[in-house]
């Protein structure tokens, strides 16, 4: 049976760094508080002459020189950002013409938050596995710093910018097992940013452009559902926990990383962790930790890797992959 196998990754953290010591300068807040609540000590910003294309684009251009292939191969793109540069054309129509991808390919972003990732991994699989594309490129960029409010300390320390691939190539060997994505519209009060272009640009002087979260009613609803998704996950792909050889989690807090992995039995030096270097960058965090342990020779062929995501949405979703 065909599966979609991972053969490159990719990532890109933009230059500029801003510490929890800068912080403390900006909102009443502590290096010490961040760093227990959170497990981030640093965040990277994006440049005011960079955009989330670029972000997205070194990132990308990373995963196809790790698999050694050229634009002219890859048949679908999918970007998951909530942050992209335009209204259209979407941010994978961009890539693709900046990388030279072959005109004609299917390319379009998808829009699930800190879970676009585990999306847009899901969607190219369901291509790869039917047909519908023999190589697939998955991006998740965000330039979450955007759409921060720099004076609000419950979420300003939390997120960062980033990009993070990978490209899929269909294979007889397992690759991607199984996906799980779920949603839950109700939860919207808890996470979201109030303007949309949708609601026209009147709006936006009544409604704020920046994130908003009762972090803490997150924090809960996200430790349980990351909790049950893996045992979805696990039980969908008949597989045993003590199996899984890498939990490769969205990087949101180290405290909800800890807790997954402890449904996991899985100890600390099996979780790839860099949450604590970049903050939280949504879509792009999976996709940046995956290349970072591949990168660091952590992550070994034939591996079992367990990612899962959580998001505004509530979006949440998982996959198990043979790597
Ligand atoms: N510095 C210092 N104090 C702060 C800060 C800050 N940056 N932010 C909040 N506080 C204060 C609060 O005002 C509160 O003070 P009070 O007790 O006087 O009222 C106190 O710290 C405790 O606040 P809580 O919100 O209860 O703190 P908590 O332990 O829940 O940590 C945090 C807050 C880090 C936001 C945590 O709830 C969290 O990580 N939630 C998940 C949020 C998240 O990751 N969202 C991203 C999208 S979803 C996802 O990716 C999983």
């Amino acid at each position: 049976m065909t599966s979609a196998r991972i053969i490159g990754t990719g990532s890109y953290l933009p230059q500029r760094v801003v510490t929890n010591r800068d912080l403390e300068q900006q909102v009443e807040t502590s290096d010490q508080w961040i760093r227990e609540r959170t497990g981030i000590y640093e965040r990277r910003v994006i440049g005011e002459e960079e955009c989330c294309g670029d972000l997205a684009r070194i990132a990308a251009q990373r995963a196809l020189e790790a698999a050694g292939i050229s634009g002219d191969d890859v048949d679908l793109i999918v970007v998951a950002t909530c942050t992209p540069d335009r209204v259209f054309p979407s941010l994978a129509s961009s890539l693709q013409r900046d990388l030279g991808i072959r005109p004609g390919a299917t390319a379009f972003d998808v829009s699930a938050a800190c879970s676009g990732f585990i999306y847009g991994l899901g969607i190219a699989d369901r291509f790869v596995r039917t047909g519908g594309a023999e190589r697939a490129l998955v991006v998740g960029a965000e330039a979450m710093t955007r759409i921060l409010d720099w004076d609000d300390r419950g979420t300003c320390v939390l997120f960062g910018d980033g990009g993070g691939a990978v490209l899929l190539e269909a294979a007889e060997r397992p690759g991607v097992l199984t996906t799980h994505l779920h949603s839950d519209g109700r939860y919207e009060p808890l996470l979201y940013v109030p303007w949309g272009p949708g609601q026209g640009y009147a709006a936006l002087g009544t409604q704020s452009g920046y994130i908003h979260m009762r972090g803490n009613e997150v924090f809960k609803v996200a430790v349980n559902t990351l909790t049950r998704i893996v045992e979805e996950t696990l039980d969908a792909a008949q597989v045993d926990k003590t199996e899984v050889d890498w939990l490769v989690p969205h990087q949101a807090n180290i405290r909800i990383i800890q807790a997954t992995a402890k449904k996991l039995d899985l100890h600390m030096d099996r979780v790839v962790v860099t949450v604590g270097e970049h903050g939280n960058t949504s879509a792009a965090s999976i996709p940046i930790a995956l290349d970072t342990a591949v990168r660091d020779g952590r992550i070994q062929r034939g591996e079992l890797l367990l990612f899962e995501a959580f998001g505004g949405g509530f979006t949440w979703g998982s996959a198990l992959v043979r790597y």
